[in-house]
């Protein structure tokens, strides 16, 4: 019978035989599925695993923090973080339209974690030959199954490697479901933090800007939804809804009133859902007085937002995130 003390048990006996002496790398993202995998992995391998946690700096207020210390401390998992924060914004300034703003962090990103890659293998020599992966059962009925091998191409400028290293892939969440992925990490003493994290796109807040990504931008709406998430906790809201997007308006103003004077700020959107499996979602009914604290936090807190507007689409026709 299923039992996660069981799944994990198995899970480590076949990731020790699977690897032996080798090493193996493991890209963070400070999502749940990558947090597990990378905590399984470690409890087989211990040392021999090392991961890569790019901040790209579109992360939401403490969740970089979150990653390096709290993850760390609980599974002792050697780490190592690239900060490209600066390479990302550049690569960012002035783009506003979201497929665009997608394809250059996405691009963005698997340089700086190949770069990291290359590093690593130049430092501990050609035994690297393991990427884990996230991936869950959903993931592999969608793509049709089959386990792969993962091609990376190297970087010239780390010398001595070969020009395409190939990789096996460790997935040993393979034949598991979110919830039990959940438990899992529960088990192997993953904080809540990480283990009941609610959904957040790879892009981050950089698609949660409709405008262009600036690091005031980004800062601005890291308050706003910062105080979001704290107000929908404290109510215990937190399993209620599937998750809830705040969004900025960058590109839009209105008048308002504020201390002693007009003010020409910028709406800031709620988005909270409720979903099974994301593909479908319906607007969350929430009580009143959770909306208002939130507004009234959000308007006399962060500077620049004089408006809060709420959110009362269904998917669809509205998909859950606005860009
Ligand atoms: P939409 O906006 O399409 O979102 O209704 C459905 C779910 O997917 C998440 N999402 C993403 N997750 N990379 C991700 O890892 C992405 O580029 C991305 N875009 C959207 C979104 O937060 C929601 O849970």
């Amino acid at each position: 019978s299923w039992t996660t003390g069981s799944v994990i048990e198995e899970q480590v006996a076949a990731i020790r035989e699977q690897v032996g002496d080798r090493r193996a790398i493991c890209g963070l993202s400070g999502g749940v599925d990558s947090a597990v995998a990378a905590a399984l992995v470690q409890k087989a391998i211990g040392s021999q695993l090392t991961c890569v946690y790019v901040d790209h700096g579109l992360m939401r207020k403490g969740e970089t923090e979150q990653v390096e210390k709290d993850f760390v401390a609980a599974t002792g998992v050697q780490l190592k973080v690239v900060d490209a924060e600066e390479r990302f914004l550049k690569a960012l300034a002035g783009v506003s339209d979201p497929e665009e703003k997608r394809k250059i962090i996405g691009r963005e990103f698997i340089r700086v974690f190949e770069q990291a890659q290359a590093e690593i293998i130049a430092d501990q020599g050609p035994a690297v030959e393991f990427l884990v992966q996230g991936t869950l059962y959903p993931d592999v009925v969608e793509s049709g199954g089959g386990t792969g091998t993962a091609n990376i191409k190297s970087h010239h400028n780390v010398g001595g490697l070969p020009e395409d290293l190939e990789f096996q892939l460790i997935e040993p969440l393979r034949q598991l479901f979110k919830d039990e992925v959940r438990m899992v990490g529960q088990e192997l003493g993953l904080p809540d933090e990480i283990v009941q994290r609610q959904p957040f796109p790879g892009p981050g807040l950089g698609i949660r800007i409709v405008g262009s990504v600036s690091k005031e931008r980004l800062d601005l709406l890291r308050e706003a939804d910062a105080i979001a998430r704290e107000e929908l906790t404290a109510a215990g809201l937190d399993r209620d809804i599937w998750q809830c997007p705040v969004v900025l308006l960058a590109d839009v103003r209105s008048v308002g009133v504020q201390g002693d004077g007009r003010t020409y700020g910028h709406p800031i959107v709620l988005r909270p859902v409720s979903s099974e499996d994301a593909m479908t979602a319906d607007w969350s009914r929430l009580p009143y007085d959770v909306l208002a604290r939130i507004s009234t936090r959000i308007t006399n807190e962060v500077k620049d937002v004089n408006r809060v507007v709420l959110d009362v689409t269904s998917k669809p026709p509205g998909t859950i995130e606005w860009e």
